[in-house]
Parts: structure tokens; sequence; C-alpha cells
């Protein structure tokens, strides 16, 4: 047996052992979701699979920085070099430098930072003259964020009825217009906020059957750490991705470690999404 295996426990080692096919893991904090997801990297490699066809994400840099460095602790750092592991912000805008040109964007694209991007917004509502003690930057900031994250272009927001309302009710009904601005200004700038990363490449993915392809077919193994903290863009982003895929991704929030495999992607999905509305 490698030496990685020695010591986990019986569902632990299951969970690292499963190869083909998509698998989810409901278990509770500290339970050691973060230890089999890097020891299940290693047991892949060993098992002969490319660094190149992983790809491993989580939410935060210090839950990146943790997962690069174990697994660098189990394999060493020049067998973990290939791997596309990081935040999902990191490893999309690693991607998009080599892409960005396809959806109209240079590929050394600027990336805002929070106050970069509050800074443009402001500046769009100074230029439509609009009272920015009303609208406030960082408040129509963090809607139009909301938006980007649940995949609500300018068109849809500036159509959607309950959002209209809300806005209206609000006493801002020209966010519409202050999002669909800035969304221009940023393109015009070869800018992306950090909310882009995400949907620009799923933008990438939805209109360029190529590059849709050539994901696909990279990332064969897609490991995904708090799972159930997915926004719609990063789900629909793997979604895309995992279509013919092995997927493997955690669910945190239960207290048992619970394994599940299915024969589809979509149905893990499915499932997930279900699980996450109880
Ligand atoms: N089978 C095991 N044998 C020994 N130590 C273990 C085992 N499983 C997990 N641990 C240890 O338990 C601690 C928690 O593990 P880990 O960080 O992987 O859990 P987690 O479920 O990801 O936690 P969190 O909910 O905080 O994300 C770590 O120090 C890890 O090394
Ligand atoms: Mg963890």
């Amino acid at each position: 047996m490698q030496d990685y295996i020695k010591g986990l426990n019986e569902r632990q080692k299951e969970a690292v052992l499963h190869i083909q096919g998509p698998i989810m893991i409901i278990a509770g904090a500290g339970s050691g979701k973060t230890k089999v997801l890097t020891t299940r990297i290693a047991h892949l490699m060993a098992s002969g699979i490319d660094s190149f066809n992983i790809l491993a994400l989580t939410f935060t840099n210090k839950a990146a920085r943790e997962m690069k460095e174990r697994v660098e602790h189990i394999l060493g750092n020049s067998e973990a070099r290939n791997l596309y592991i990081g935040t999902f912000h990191s490893v999309f805008a690693r991607i998009l430098r080599a892409e960005a040109h396809r959806i109209g964007y240079p590929n050394n694209f600027t990336i805002y930072d929070t106050d970069d991007a509050k800074s443009v917004v402001k500046a769009v509502i100074n230029e439509m003259h609009l009272d920015d003690k009303l609208y406030k930057p960082a408040t129509v900031y963090n809607r139009i964020s909301s938006a980007k994250n649940a995949l609500v272009s300018p068109a849809d927001y500036a159509t959607d009825y309950y959002v209209q309302q809300e806005d209206i009710r609000a006493n801002r009904p020209a966010i519409a217009k202050i999002y669909d601005a800035y969304c221009k200004r940023c393109f015009k700038n070869g800018a992306m906020d950090f909310d882009d990363l995400l949907l620009k490449f799923y933008e990438l993915l939805k209109t360029n059957a190529e590059s849709l392809s050539k994901y696909q077919h990279k990332f064969k193994y897609i490991l995904i750490d708090e799972y159930q903290d997915t926004n719609p863009a990063q789900y629909e982003v793997i979604k895309l991705l995992g279509q013919c895929m092995k997927m493997f991704a955690w669910w945190a929030t239960m207290r048992r470690v619970f394994t599940v495999s299915a024969a589809l992607p979509s149905r893990i999905f499915c499932s997930s999404r279900k699980i996450m509305m109880k």
C-alpha cells in the first residue's frame, strides 16, 4: 500500500481510491475533507494520471495555499508544479491570460481590485449626474457584483421585473444603466474586475466551442473543496467543464462522512443543488 493511504480511516480511503466517475463527499467540519482531497490528487498521479489533467479549486487564498502546501508535502514540489490548483479566481485568471482575446479583451487585461472597481462605478455615477449620496458607489458596486455572480447581464438586469421593483423601492432606479455603463467602461479599458474573472471565463466557454472543448479535455479530473460555497457563476462554469468528465466535489455541511457516486455529473449537480436548498 502507498504510504499516503496509511492512516486514513475507511471512509477516507474509499474516497481517495475512487478514481472513475463523479463522487461527492458529505462531511462535517474538521473531518479530514481537505486531507482526503489532497491525498486523492496524489493518488490520481500515482495511478498514472497526468498532473496537467487535474484541476483543484477552492475559495479563499488561504485555503488554496493550504491545499497546495499539503499536495507538495505528499508529492514534492516538482511533481505538483503543473497542477492547476488555486482559487476559482486565480485559476480562471491564469486561463484568461491565454484566452481573453477570444472574447475581445487583450490577454494582458488589467485586473481591477475592489477599490479600482468602486472608483470606476463612482466615475460613471458622476458622469451620469446622479447623486452619489443616494447612489453610493459601494452599494451600487455590491448590487452589480451580486448580479454578475448570479449571471445576470445588464440587459437581464434592466428587464427583470423583481430586480427593477427592488431598485425603484430603494429609490435607485438607475442602477441598471450604471451597470451597463460600468461594463462598457471596463471593456473599453481592457479591464476585468474580480467577478469578471468568473463571468468572462464562463462567457469564453459558452461562446467559444474550441475553448470549451480544449478545457473539457484538459481538466479530466476536477476537485472542489468547500463545494457548498459555489455561487451560480462558479456552478455553471464547473457544470460546463465537467460535462464529460470525472468529477469530484465536496459537500461540507453534514456531520457524517458520506460518499455518493452517480453515473452522470449532471445528476451529481442536480442532487447537490437539492441538498443545498434544504
Ligand atoms: N485519518 C486521519 N489521521 C490523522 N489525522 C487526520 C486524519 N484525517 C484528518 N486528520 C487531521 O485532522 C485535521 C483536520 O483535517 P482537514 O483539514 O483535512 O479537515 P477538513 O474537514 O478539511 O476541515 P475544515 O472543515 O476545517 O475544512 C488535520 O490536521 C488533518 O491532518
Ligand atoms: Mg478543509
